[in-house]
């Protein structure tokens, strides 16, 4: 993939405007999940390093175009400082005078936090006066916000056409590695794709049966498929109105010579509550009264199989209900699996969207995957095979 890289910029004394993605969760006031905020510190660390000024462009949740005070991004300085170990000044607007006053008073290696730009309705409906204006305040652009490259607005994508645009290193690493797991993989591919339900995932599916050479399909989404296949679910989750999408992705996959693989045995039990009483049932046992609540030993260890087999793993989505022990199981000994093996070099893992990082952090194996993507919709979208607007223009505007 081509784009500017960091590693290549002179940004000694310039001003440097660096998009990212300070969309973080929130409780009670404070930040309770500080992973973005750590994304972006060694693009902050190396532009700090070339001597540059760093004025941060972020959004935090989604006020519409009005200044909404628990939705300012004052509230991530003190975090944000913390973390870097230096001080972070504020500017009560991403544009105009408090920002260029803020970017001025910076001296080099300096670092300003801007307040949010979706407080401004031209954020996202990608107004070119407002890029312009934001485009004034700086030398030269760096996204560093994959996670939100799935957005074509002002500060994610307007932006990057006005000024020399470069990936920021979260961003680049995003790139690289996704483009190893989809792009140009080591061969063969294995995906796995869990979560509740076939409706959010079908584009998703249908592209990667194109891509990949085996496609695992765990989560209540999976009993779709077994439901379309003809086979009982009880009381599961299921959309049933989707059985004849389900089966066409499988023809689909046939056609592309893509090995689907569907759960063989699964873990049913009468009600879902923590600790329910639950038994391994093959999937042609499924009584009336049961729910399907994860994946099976026998359909694990086929994935496992799967594992050995595949070069490449790129995984979304749980293969049970996996926040309610035990239904956790499936999930838990596939990622350690995957984890066991990439961090071994037998596997190239990359994993990201949703739940799959709390589902890989619950297994304890999140730092043993080769890349673990900070991205939700933009991660599902890649997915989906989709061009991502914050993407497409730094390799547009790259020489
Ligand atoms: C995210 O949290 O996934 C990104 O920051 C995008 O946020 P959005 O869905 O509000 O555009």
């Amino acid at each position: 993939m081509s784009f500017r890289r960091l590693d290549d910029v002179d940004a000694k004394g310039k001003r440097a405007l660096v998009r990212v993605d300070f969309n973080v969760p929130m409780a009670d006031g404070a930040v309770s999940d500080d992973t973005r905020l750590r994304a972006a510190l060694p693009t902050i660390r190396t532009l700090q390093a070339k001597g540059a000024k760093i004025a941060l462009l972020a959004h935090f949740d989604r006020p519409k175009g009005k200044r909404v005070p628990e939705m300012s991004l004052r509230l991530l300085v003190a975090p944000l400082s913390h973390l870097l170990g230096a001080p972070v000044s504020f500017a009560d607007d991403c544009i105009g005078a408090p920002a260029a006053d803020a970017i001025a008073a910076l001296a080099q290696g300096g670092v300003v936090l801007l307040e949010n730009t979706r407080f401004h309705a031209g954020e996202e409906k990608n107004d070119p006066d407002l890029a312009k204006q934001m485009a004034a305040l700086g030398d030269l652009y760096v996204n560093d916000a994959f996670s939100a490259a799935h957005r074509a607005h002002a500060s994610t994508e307007g932006l990057a056409h006005l000024l020399p645009a470069y990936a920021g290193k979260a961003m680049e690493a995003e790139l690289d590695h996704l483009d190893r797991a989809l792009g140009a993989p080591k061969r063969p591919v294995l995906a796995i794709v869990g979560g509740a339900k076939v409706s959010t995932k079908i584009e998703l599916l249908s592209n990667l049966v194109t891509k990949v050479d085996m496609l695992a399909i765990g989560g209540a989404m999976a009993n779709t498929f077994l439901f379309a296949q003809g086979k009982p679910v009880g009381k599961s989750l299921c959309e049933r109105d989707l059985a004849e999408t389900a089966r066409g992705i499988l023809a689909a996959a046939d056609k592309a010579n893509c090995h689907v693989l569907l759960p063989v045995d699964v873990i049913a039990a009468r009600a879902f509550a923590a600790h329910a009483p639950s038994r391994a049932a093959p999937i042609d046992a499924v009584g009336e009264d049961e729910l399907i609540l994860d994946a099976g030993p026998e359909t694990v260890r086929a994935l496992i199989g799967a594992m050995d087999e595949a070069k490449t793993l790129i995984w979304n989505g749980p293969l049970g209900a996996f926040e309610t022990p035990p239904f956790d199981r499936a999930t838990v000994e596939a990622a350690r699996a995957a984890g066991a093996r990439a961090k071994a070099g037998a596997l190239i893992a990359v994993a990201g969207g949703g739940d799959t990082v709390a589902a890989l952090n619950h297994a304890g194996v999140a730092d043993q995957f080769t890349f673990v993507s900070t991205a939700g919709g933009a991660f599902l979208e890649w997915m989906e095979g989709k061009d991502l607007p914050g993407v497409a223009a730094l390799q547009a505007s790259a020489p």
